[in-house]
């Protein structure tokens, strides 16, 4: 990995009217392209840390890079117009309509009015916003709207680096997803380095590449990927934040195609009655898949094969569970604790077969 897009140095933060640390020597390297998730109980920094980063708050020791220099040897006005900012409460400016709004920075920066036109309609279109909404003022928005205008807004002059402090922290947790899964989208595209504030676990887990616990004190419990922060929490602060059915939450984060699957016992049409039940037995299985030129067929019963001569003259019966590799460990173990045969087959594009999965491969993973 290169030199970090942000980096801070063991940064420190004492507000002059306070005794305690708002940041205590705080550590993070931020790769470009990536989510750094900050989460924490209210009051631990979060929104404090991001200030520094692009200098509305000034570190009271410590150093932060941004692209490999200094904030603080840089001018500040244009270190923050270099850096898309959705802060805590929105903030859209209420006697400005949501074009005007959205068109903040590219005004600032001096962009012709053309280009700034072409900018917010693309804008638009990319967060599914309505034209309509353009003339009016975030007064006369819903809540999931104005929180799309707020990130609209700090996208506007495409800045490489974004900082987003709670952006869908004001509604319903069904709008939240959908402003969630839109983001994701986006940022797949956009490959942004990203700061993103939440006291929501669950977020975090969704959008981070990496999370950082915050105790509060400003003090770092844990940086990881969210994989790991799941399978491996630092300590109880963390393992009580992350709440209950971790193991499941890491399941949700890990596919089918990212384990070995095993082939199981198989059998193809021609195969002798005999050469079945050798497969099976070699398994401990009372049963096999049928597999045609890599085709999964179902899976006959040993039980039904007496008086026959090859495997094809039974009649396939289907899985009750199939998962594909798309799918996560979550919901092959839903599929699976739902079928009566404790197996599901995975298969690839179609039909295609792969192996088994069954719970004792997926508890090795929760465990692993
Ligand atoms: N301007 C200020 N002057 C003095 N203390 C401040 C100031 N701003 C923040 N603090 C204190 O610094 C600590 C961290 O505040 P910060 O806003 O960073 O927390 P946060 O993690 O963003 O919390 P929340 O989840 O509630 O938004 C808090 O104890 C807060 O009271
Ligand atoms: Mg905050």
């Amino acid at each position: 990995m290169g030199e970090p897009m942000i980096r801070l140095e063991d940064v420190v933060k004492r507000f002059s009217n306070s005794r305690t640390l708002a940041v205590d020597h705080l550590s993070l390297e931020i790769q470009e392209g990536e989510t750094a998730v900050l989460v924490g109980p209210s009051g631990c920094g979060k929104t404090t840390t991001m200030k520094m980063i692009n200098r509305l708050e000034e570190p009271t020791s410590g150093k932060i890079f941004v692209d490999g220099s200094d904030v603080m040897s840089q001018d500040p006005v244009q270190l923050r117009r270099g850096i898309g900012y959705v802060i805590q409460t929105i903030g859209l400016m209420p006697h400005r309509t949501i074009a005007q709004n959205i068109a903040t920075v590219p005004q600032l920066l001096g962009w012709e009015d053309s280009r700034i036109k072409d900018r917010v309609a693309e804008l638009v279109e990319m967060f599914e916003l309505r034209d309509e909404l353009l003339t009016r003022y975030p007064g006369e928005l819903s809540g999931g709207q104005r929180q799309r205008v707020g990130v609209a807004r700090a996208l506007a002059a495409d800045p490489p680096v974004m900082l987003m402090d709670e952006p869908f922290g004001a509604v319903d947790p069904i709008v939240r997803a959908r402003l969630q899964d839109q983001f994701l989208d986006i940022q797949d595209r956009l490959k942004k380095t990203i700061v993103f504030v939440t006291h929501d676990i669950d977020e975090a887990i969704k959008m981070a590449d990496r999370i950082a616990i915050l105790n509060v004190g400003g003090t770092l419990e844990q940086y990881d990927t969210p994989k790991e922060i799941l399978r491996k929490p630092a300590n109880g602060f963390v393992e009580e934040f992350i709440g209950s059915e971790r193991g499941l939450k890491r399941l949700a984060l890990i596919k089918v195609n990212e384990i070995r699957v095993e082939e199981g016992p198989v059998v193809s049409p021609e195969d002798t009655v005999q050469r079945a039940l050798t497969v099976m037995e070699e398994f401990g299985t009372s049963w096999a898949s049928v597999v045609d030129g890599g085709e999964l067929l179902g899976w006959v019963d040993a039980g039904t094969m007496h008086g026959m001569t090859t495997a094809g003259e039974a009649t396939p019966q289907r899985f009750s569970a199939y998962v594909t590799a798309e799918n996560s460990l979550r919901e092959a173990l839903d599929s699976l604790i739902t079928s009566e045969t404790q197996v599901a087959a995975v298969v690839w594009e179609g039909q295609r077969y792969r192996g088994i999965l069954n719970l004792d491969q997926i508890s090795r993973e929760i465990l692993g």
